[in-house]
């Protein structure tokens, strides 16, 4: 089981003059003018269709970037098919094999492909080129170099034998195929969601969300290029309701990898569980859901440390990451000083599209997205509990975008204190000194999620009873420190409650969903 030690990739900063980032730019360049017709992957073909549609830049939704190929049910049927027919020579090709491609993809994107693919998040999710870079560069590489070395962990792990009984764990891949289903926000999570349970021997249809396609499709060249066989992880462009109606019926489903919403996940268990008598094996369900993620403040806290966790943890990938901070909690004596700071920090965020560097800020993901925060906000201004302390205009003419906003409250179970917003608002909530412990029970009980939390203060004897105190309101919970930006192999990742299954993405608990062992005894 002897495997390359994996590494945490380093970070590019693409600084200006830099080589770098003259390729990056240039990537961005091209890509822009490419139009480009992006088709969907099923048994190594590349497949195209009568349907055409379009996808443009969301700072920028007047250009047109190209087209993709969206299928139908038949195209849903065909990449089962092949997921099955690959099965046989996939599930018997040795463990170093398969490990093999997808470190070379690792490889790849660690070299050649870094610009391409962080341009076409650049572009497609509208991310700004740091945020690219930790997530579709960097985060993706150590998911697939690190989800090796776990393989390693888990297929070395072997029962006792005695003497004339010689005991053995056997990994076997799951019975049928997996669906993966990947969300627009991060490029790392949709090459992650198909290739970890590709790594353990499972093939696998994966369906991107439509506005992260332009991505997928990049990640889909990368295995291809890697040696991924045909077949393997098959890539379709299809609606989501046609395609659960057929993935969910057929007695191969093996199992669901997906990250996306809440009302979403809960809907496929639900078809999941009516669907059960049809199944060969109980089908294996991970997600990562929602998220209503907060930063509690102790008086013992550094302001500047608690302003800029909530600048950063707000408003990076303009507040659609599930881990970003949404709700604040900041004793009162503190709260001047906080303010200050935020303040100071926002007047330098710059808003616009991507391809200038100097965008902080860029814009949210989608139409339907922008309404919802717009409705928010516009709600918060006509409220009495509620004034709006940063921020609050929008403007969709040109691209979706929407002012770092922030929200200050007299009620700490406003409804932007409760509900996930999944977009650059946070609301603020000053408590008085001696309701600390009050605050962190009200922390653990105004929403359904749990996933990150950070909590910032000095005081040792409160930071353990905080922690303890705050013990499942945060899968991730994060001590001095901003609640987003998870590194894989450091800080494991997923929450519980309405967050999801917490089969913490790029680690063994999550590889091990993706196996079924079979024990075997001999006796000699
Ligand atoms: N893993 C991502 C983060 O921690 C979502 O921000």
């Amino acid at each position: 089981f002897n495997v390359p030690s994996p590494e945490n990739e380093p970070v590019k900063s693409y600084a200006p003059g830099s080589p770098e980032r003259a390729a990056l730019k240039s990537a961005i360049e091209e890509a822009r003018s490419a139009k480009i017709d992006i088709p969907m992957y099923i048994g190594g073909e590349e497949i195209t269709t009568e349907k055409k549609l379009p996808l443009s830049p969301p700072h920028d939704h007047q250009h047109l970037l190209g087209h993709f190929n969206e299928g139908d049910a038949g195209h849903v049927e065909q990449a089962i098919d092949a997921a099955l027919a690959a099965r046989e020579g996939w599930t018997k090709m040795s463990w170093e094999h398969r490990a093999s491609i997808f470190l070379k993809a690792a490889e790849l994107i660690a070299g050649p492909y870094r610009c391409k693919i962080n341009a076409a998040t650049m572009l497609g999710q509208s991310k700004n080129a740091y945020q690219a870079e930790i997530d579709s560069a960097c985060e993706l590489i150590d998911f697939l170099r690190f989800n090796v070395s776990y393989m390693a962990e888990i297929y070395k792990e072997q029962p006792q034998s005695s003497p004339g009984v010689w005991n053995r764990i056997e990994q076997r891949p799951l019975e049928g195929f997996i669906f993966a289903l990947t969300p627009f926000n991060f490029t790392a999570i949709a090459g992650n969601l198909p290739s970890a349970p590709a790594l353990m021997g499972n093939t696998v249809v994966w369906k991107p969300a439509y506005t992260q396609i332009y991505a997928a499709n990049v990640i889909m060249e990368v295995f291809k290029k890697a040696g991924l066989p045909d077949g393997v992880i098959n890539l379709i462009y299809v609606d989501g309701p046609v395609a659960g109606d057929i993935i969910f019926e057929h007695p191969d489903f093996a199992g669901l990898h997906f990250t996306g919403s809440t009302q979403v996940f809960q809907q496929l268990w639900k078809t999941i569980g009516e669907n059960i008598h049809k199944y060969k094996a109980y089908p294996r369900i991970v997600g990562e859901t929602g998220g209503k993620d907060f930063i509690v403040a102790h008086e013992s806290a550094y302001p500047q440390e608690v302003a800029t966790a909530i600048t950063r943890g707000a408003f990076e990938y303009q507040g659609q990451k599930c881990s970003a901070a949404s709700r604040a909690y900041i004793p009162s004596g503190m709260w001047d000083e906080v303010k200050k700071y935020i303040l100071n920090d926002v007047k330098d965020i710059n808003m616009g599209g991507v391809e200038d560097f100097s965008n902080f800020f860029n814009a949210v993901i989608d139409e339907k997205s922008f309404n919802k925060i717009a409705q928010y906000i516009d709600d918060a201004k006509e409220s009495d509990l509620v004034e709006i302390l940063v921020g609050g205009s929008y403007d969709k003419s040109e691209g979706y975008f929407i002012q770092p906003t922030i929200l200050l409250t007299k009620d700490p179970q406003y409804t932007t204190m409760c509900e996930e917003i999944f977009g650059p608002v946070i609301t603020i909530y000053v408590y008085q000194e001696e309701h600390f412990l009050e605050t962190l029970e009200l922390i653990d009980q105004t929403s359904p999620y749990a996933l990150t939390g950070a909590l910032f203060a000095t005081d040792r004897q409160v930071i353990e009873m905080a922690t303890n105190k705050l013990v499942n309101a945060a899968g991730n919970f994060y001590i001095n420190d901003k609640p987003t930006g998870a590194v894989v192999g450091q800080q494991p990742f997923g929450g519980a409650r309405g967050s999801g299954t917490n089969d913490k993405a790029g680690s063994m608990i999550n590889l091990l969903r993706w196996v079924s062992p079979r024990t075997i005894k001999e006796t000699l």
